[in-house]
């Protein structure tokens, strides 16, 4: 029969027992406000709208579904921890040299490998405003500093930008359009920021809208990466591609940044569905088509409708739209965002980003679009 030995009276008095403290995490992780991203559900509507997250209106190519399920038998296998046919399909789409080009599990994981690579504690870390909420997030976990540098009429200003750099300044983020202000950088603007930065501070141009962009003045940073040695493109496969789900991203980089990620990366950093899916939504360019014409024909209508209600529609180069709602808080951002959700339609909230009074809203199919408009004419009616 086993000793009920915790019942028995101890024979001595124990010392009392400092209690052990639990891990401490490094300085300043625990400072950092996670990153939230777009809601997904509204509870008691089965199929919301959902506009929260800049994913793709059409979804994704039937292509890329099909060699995703084609894969389901071989997932006790590895996958190709070089990406090698990726990389080289890639190169040749854009006139590249594949061993330059390093994959991540969605730009995400590329923006924290710059971060991890380049940045520690006691250095600095510059984005605009208004960028991408990961630039800071991200720069917080390596212990560095993010620095915001202020912008012209929500655009990134290069001047602000170049005047905030110090000897301790690393990496300088720009998401080129940015989200979610949906602004760009002309590309002599962005040779113009990278003119004045000294050749030690790493240029990292985010460029996961890029196949939205038509404008003549934009270029997404191939032909800066290709003449500096500080200049890194990054892409997406989770917007135009529509496969954010699967989490797939890319880096065109000078060799010896591809090769400091290559050491930081895991060696299976990306899976093999993300990449058979990626080579496929690559190959579909009829299905690409289709995204970039829906996207130009929705996003011109919606801003047009939205400024016709009276609502603040700032020009986008992408494929969402900030929406400002100006004047008395029972008519703002977050009584618009109550009264979508009642409708069964999710936009993102923009508080996080310092724009409280904005809400942001992807574009999605026709149907969503028009229910979206409808919505908020009833809105701004009431
Ligand atoms: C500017 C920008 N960069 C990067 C990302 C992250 O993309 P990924 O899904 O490839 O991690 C997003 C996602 O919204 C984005 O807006």
């Amino acid at each position: 029969m086993p000793l009920a030995l915790g019942r028995l009276p101890l024979p001595w008095k124990p010392e009392p027992v400092a209690i052990a403290p639990g891990p401490t995490p490094r300085p300043g992780l625990l400072d950092i406000a996670p990153y939230v991203g777009g809601e997904a559900k509204i509870v008691g509507v089965e199929r919301p709208i959902r506009l929260a997250s800049n994913e793709s209106a059409l979804g994704p190519s039937a292509k890329a579904v099909a060699a995703y399920r084609a894969l389901a038998g071989e997932i006790h296998r590895y996958p190709d921890g070089s990406a090698e046919e990726l990389r080289t399909v890639l190169a040749q789409r854009h006139g590249l040299d594949p061993a330059r080009i390093v994959c991540g599990a969605g730009s995400d994981e590329l923006i924290t490998l710059l971060l991890r690579s380049y940045a520690g504690p006691g250095d600095e870390v510059l984005y605009s405003r208004h960028g991408f909420l990961m630039y800071s997030i991200g720069t917080q976990t390596v212990g560095a500093t993010p620095v915001a540098a202020p912008e012209r009429e929500l655009t990134t200003d290069v001047d602000a930008l170049l005047e905030r750099v110090t000897h301790r300044t690393r990496l300088v983020f720009i998401a080129n359009p940015n989200n979610p202000t949906g602004t760009y950088l002309s590309a002599a603007e962005m040779a113009r920021l990278h003119a004045g930065l000294p050749p030690s501070v790493v240029l990292a141009i985010d460029a996961a809208y890029a196949e939205f962009v038509n404008r003549n003045d934009y270029e997404p940073g191939v032909a800066l990466v290709d003449r500096a040695d500080n200049v890194v493109m990054l892409r997406t496969f989770s917007k135009i591609y529509a496969l954010a789900g699967l989490r797939l991203g890319w880096a065109y980089c000078p060799p010896a940044v591809a090769d400091v990620l290559n050491r930081l990366r895991g060696p299976f950093n990306v899976s093999a569905p993300a990449l058979a899916a990626g080579l496929a939504a690559l190959a579909d360019v009829e299905h690409t088509r289709a995204a970039r014409e829906s996207n130009d024909r929705w996003l011109p209508w919606f801003r047009d409708q939205a400024s016709a209600l009276g609502l603040t529609a700032y020009p986008s180069a992408g494929n969402f739209v900030l929406l400002g709602f100006p004047g008395d808080p029972a008519h703002g951002a977050d009584a618009a965002c109550r009264f979508l959700n009642d409708r069964g339609i999710i936009p993102r909230r923009m508080a996080s980003y310092g724009l409280p009074d904005c809400l942001r809203i992807t574009i999605g199919r026709e149907a969503e679009m028009r229910s979206v408009i409808d919505a908020l004419a009833a809105f701004v009616a009431g």
